[in-house]
């Protein structure tokens, strides 16, 4: 059997093989998925360089494991599938790579900064810098969408945030470009020797963000404001722990909200019949923004490691094991989203159970949720008011990786 675009709808399971980031230089493998969830929900995965890992695809068990941090702890081996030494854990460790109850008083130090209420009071900022970020790249016509336009609005909305003055916001932004990149030849840029192994992402460039921190936190000491630096920074943590923390805050939300923006462009120009409707209906940009996050689903996965021997679907696990948990499964399982593989801006959340593109609840749900919620809807909100045709220029090139689902360049022309 195959879908309508000729792709199988399921594949033999010997065939797959999560760990190999060739898989989704293409496209995702979502009959993978499809098949995973069929016949091996709980599926141990080999790795060529490392002890494998089980990945786990149904949406209910991936909120089953994420619910019991205990069992499945963050802390133990860290969130990535990548094996890290003991110390270069222990250095590394920013709050997305604890337990409570460390993890809940770091976190309690600014969650309240990310509320919906809190985020709302942003909203003016965000339309303002998604605004410049368009004024300068639409009068180009034809350009890169991903290098002007949806990596830019990610990161000048988070050095707003942080009140970074404009003249070293470039520097900030491609700081953060260079920590990221990963298993894609083009970006890779890791360095494995002593001095930089325990550094966020094994990068020099981390150094450099942890520099940057710290001489916004010593402004702060002499001009303490109510912003979340001052939190951060006068909040009782360790010159470590800060450091970290604001490498995550700096890099979190850079680019899965890019890939976000650049995957829901790519959807609309895909299904012109939902673009015209959400230009004659802007009431759905809200839930327009939901199903960007669903289709695109920018994090595929993430890691944890068993504190004991356990049972998850049927399957057990023995302590110590690497468990991953595959959220792009998770939003198109088809028991809980009906008809996944169609693009629908009206889509209601289904049985009041939304995507877990953010993650399937507990204690680690992303703290930025409603920051990365609110920059897609004011981008796709400014940009369909200020063009009347978006098309594209050629092929999107994508990002070579089983942790993100990206897209480097997605060339396209406007009229303005
Ligand atoms: C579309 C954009 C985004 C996506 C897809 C995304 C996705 C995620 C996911 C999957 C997690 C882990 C959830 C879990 O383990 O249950 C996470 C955690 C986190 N995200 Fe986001 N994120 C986005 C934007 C942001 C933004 C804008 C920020 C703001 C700074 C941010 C900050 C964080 C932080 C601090 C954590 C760790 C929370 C904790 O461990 O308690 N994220 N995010």
């Amino acid at each position: 059997m195959t879908d309508k675009t000729g792709v199988p709808e399921t594949v033999p399971l010997e065939d797959i093989d999560l760990s190999d980031p060739d898989a989704f230089v293409e496209r995702v493998p979502y009959e993978w998925f499809r098949t995973l969830r069929q016949e091996a929900p709980v599926c141990f995965n080999p790795e060529p360089d490392g002890p494998g890992f089980w990945a786990v695809t149904r949406y209910e068990d991936i909120r089953e494991v994420h619910r019991h941090w205990d069992i499945y702890s963050s802390e133990v081996g860290g969130t990535s599938l990548e094996d890290l030494e003991p110390d270069q854990i222990e250095a590394r460790k920013s709050m997305i790579d604890l337990d409570p109850p460390r993890h809940d008083e770091i976190r309690g130090l600014i969650k309240s900064r990310f509320a919906p209420r809190a985020v709302k009071e942003w909203e003016n900022q965000v339309r303002r810098v998604t605004q410049e970020v368009l004024d300068l790249a639409l009068p180009r016509g034809e350009f890169d969408f991903v290098e002007q336009i949806s990596s830019e609005i990610p990161m000048q909305v988070f050095a707003e945030i942080l009140g970074v003055p404009q003249e070293e916001r470039r520097y900030i932004i491609e700081l953060g470009d260079r920590i990221l990149g990963g298993q894609d030849p083009e970006y890779a840029h890791t360095f494995e020797d002593d001095a930089h192994r325990l550094l966020p992402f094994s990068s020099p460039a981390a150094q450099e963000m942890f520099e940057f921190g710290r001489k916004i936190a010593e402004e702060r000491r002499h001009d303490q404001r109510n912003d979340i630096i001052t939190q951060l920074a006068f909040g009782g943590l360790t010159q470590r722990e800060y450091d970290v923390n604001f490498v995550l805050l700096a890099t979190a939300g850079n680019e899965t909200t890019r890939h976000t923006i650049t995957h829901g462009l790519l959807a609309l120009l895909e299904h012109p019949e939902q673009l015209e409707r959400l230009r004659q209906d802007p009431s759905l940009h809200s839930s327009a923004a939901e199903e960007m996050l669903r289709w695109a689903t920018p994090v595929h996965h993430f890691r944890r490691t068993t504190t004991c021997d356990t049972e998850l679907a049927g399957t057990e696990i023995p302590a110590g094991a690497k468990v991953t948990t595959w959220f792009t499964s998770g939003n198109y399982d088809e028991t809980v989203f009906e008809d996944p593989g169609t693009f629908d801006i009206g889509r209601e959340p289904s049985r009041h159970v939304g995507h877990m593109t953010f993650g399937p609840g507990g204690k680690h749900f992303c703290l930025g949720a409603h920051l990365a919620r609110l920059e897609v809807r004011v981008a796709f909100e400014e940009l369909l008011k200020r063009t009347v045709d978006l098309e594209l220029a050629g092929p999107p090139e994508r990002l070579r990786s089983n942790f993100f689902n990206g897209i480097k360049r997605l060339p396209v022309r406007v009229k303005a």
